[in-house]
């Protein structure tokens, strides 16, 4: 398998030396001599479309892009993490998550474990005595389901959901004000079930129930089944090694979001992300979403030296998205040493950031049409509204064109040239939900590989934990 540094291959260098030709060109110019070009760079699957046309990308560096795909062995790499071989090297383990929604296909311990969890689902849902369910965990434990029950919402239930991360006590005490301790269900999702902010809630959790029997009252989602039990959970539901926590939300540490959404729109996501799955692992790199996603990325940061990307989805019910990846992207590719150890001599992950439009608009978007450093964005749309779905495109077409008027005061000019990208879903429900994140992770898989990092371990958070364990025990 490749793991020679990119700048070695061919396409990289040629890319190099063709961003100087890129870079005397204009995209309004693009558009105005090629009517083609809107229909062109555009692609779909299912549901889920991609406009691509505003990059600062013509036909050639689309194909040297693909070339360069295709000399850092991307499809033998793809089939390696398909086939479950330990891809993520530092901690020698397989990476999986694509198994937890293939269906029929997926393996026995995995579609059992999802059994499990629509009839665990299915009772909680049923019984009349809850009211609440408290979801405790961090990161990848939290930070999906809380953005499935955000975006979709409860149906066929009229328990309340709560999520509790910081290890600051106000969030928790949040998270259970109003609640009945009879009436609570608290969900610990800790893979590790050693993370400190998830244990101290957890334990301000059991105290706040006042003696009342912890079994009842909490079910854990873990790969560490005796810490759990020690704690008191006897539901326990396993988070296999090969399950990243940020890669997880379509595992066990779901359960909330099962509760939440109910067994059929759980089963339309997984399947939602599963056609990703299918689409990602066949089609051609041309036409391949989360690789044109993953390449064009590539291109704004490597070749025209984008420090940030901004992801704006334009529905209030997507306001999490961005949060959530920025720990499935900065997590996965924030890394500066290569697979086989060297410091890297080129960019990895851009600082992802954003937030709902049309919020935005009337903060931010003002250094994203004049600011000094051009900022590269995904507009996501979910066919809302029409206003807001204009207003997307208002924004994206005024960042691509700018202004053309030079009788307008400077101040007033728009410089323009700025790239985005367009993902348009049909509508917002879990299936198309499903296929956006899938599109995400594949994209985040898709640049791992370009840059020769391993997208799936995180030492880097380590360390200051560590730090943090070592200044409390001096002042304790
Ligand atoms: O500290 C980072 C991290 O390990 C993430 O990778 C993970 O998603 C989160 O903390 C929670 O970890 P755990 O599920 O083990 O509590």
């Amino acid at each position: 398998m490749n793991t020679s540094p990119p700048d070695q291959c061919p396409s990289w260098a040629r890319l190099a030396q063709y961003r100087e030709r890129i870079r005397g060109t204009r995209l309004a110019d693009w558009f105005s001599s090629d009517r083609g070009r809107a229909t062109r760079l555009m692609t779909a699957i299912g549901g889920v479309q991609i406009d691509y046309s505003r990059q600062r990308v013509d036909d050639e560096v689309l194909r040297l892009l693909v070339q360069l795909a295709d000399q850092r062995a991307l499809p033998e790499w793809r089939a390696a993490m398909f086939e479950g071989q330990p891809i993520n090297t530092t901690e020698q383990r397989a990476v999986e998550h694509t198994r937890l929604r293939a269906g029929d296909r997926a393996p026995a311990d995995i579609r059992a474990t999802l059994e499990r969890m629509r009839s665990i689902a299915g009772r909680i849902r049923g019984d009349p005595r809850l009211r609440r369910i408290v979801h405790l965990g961090t990161g990848g434990s939290a930070l999906g389901p809380q953005l499935l029950v955000d975006a979709l919402g409860a149906s066929g239930t009229d328990l309340e959901f709560r999520f509790a991360a910081n290890v600051d006590p106000l969030d928790l005490e949040r998270a259970l004000a109003g609640a009945d301790p009879e009436s609570t269900l608290v969900v610990v999702a800790s893979k590790t079930f050693t993370t400190r902010e998830t244990l101290a809630n957890a334990q301000a959790a059991k105290r706040w129930l006042s003696g009342r029997d912890v079994a009842k009252h909490f079910i854990a989602v873990t790969g560490n089944e005796r810490a759990a039990r020690e704690f008191g959970v006897t539901e326990i539901l396993p988070l296999p090694d090969s399950i990243g926590g940020r890669y997880s939300l379509w595992s066990a540490v779901g359960l909330t979001a099962l509760c939440a959404l109910g067994a059929d729109r759980f089963d339309a996501l997984l399947a939602g992300a599963h056609a990703v799955d299918e689409h990602f692992s066949s089609a051609p790199a041309e036409r391949n979403i989360p690789v044109l996603m993953g390449l064009l990325g590539v291109w704004n940061v490597n070749f025209l030296g984008s420090p940030t990307h901004a992801v704006l989805p334009y529905s209030n019910a997507l306001r999490l998205l961005p949060a959530y990846l920025q720990q499935l992207e900065m997590e996965s590719n924030g890394k500066c040493v290569d697979r086989e150890g060297r410091t890297l001599a080129y960019a990895t992950a851009p600082v992802l950031w954003g937030a709902e439009g049309t919020v935005g608009q009337h903060s931010f978007h003002q250094l994203l049409h004049q600011g000094t450093q051009p900022v590269p964005v995904d507009f996501v749309v979910a066919g809302v509204s029409a206003e807001l779905d204009a207003n997307a495109q208002a924004q994206a077409e005024t960042l691509a064109l700018g202004t053309t008027d030079d009788s307008w005061p400077p101040h007033r000019r728009h410089p323009g040239n700025r790239p985005s990208s367009t993902i348009r879903l049909e509508r917002l429900d879990a299936r198309h939900l499903g296929q956006l994140l899938a599109l995400y992770e594949h994209k985040v898989f898709t640049q791992g590989i370009l840059w020769n990092i391993n997208s799936f371990d995180q030492w880097g958070v380590e360390l200051g934990k560590a730090e943090a364990r070592r200044i409390l025990a001096k002042e304790a």
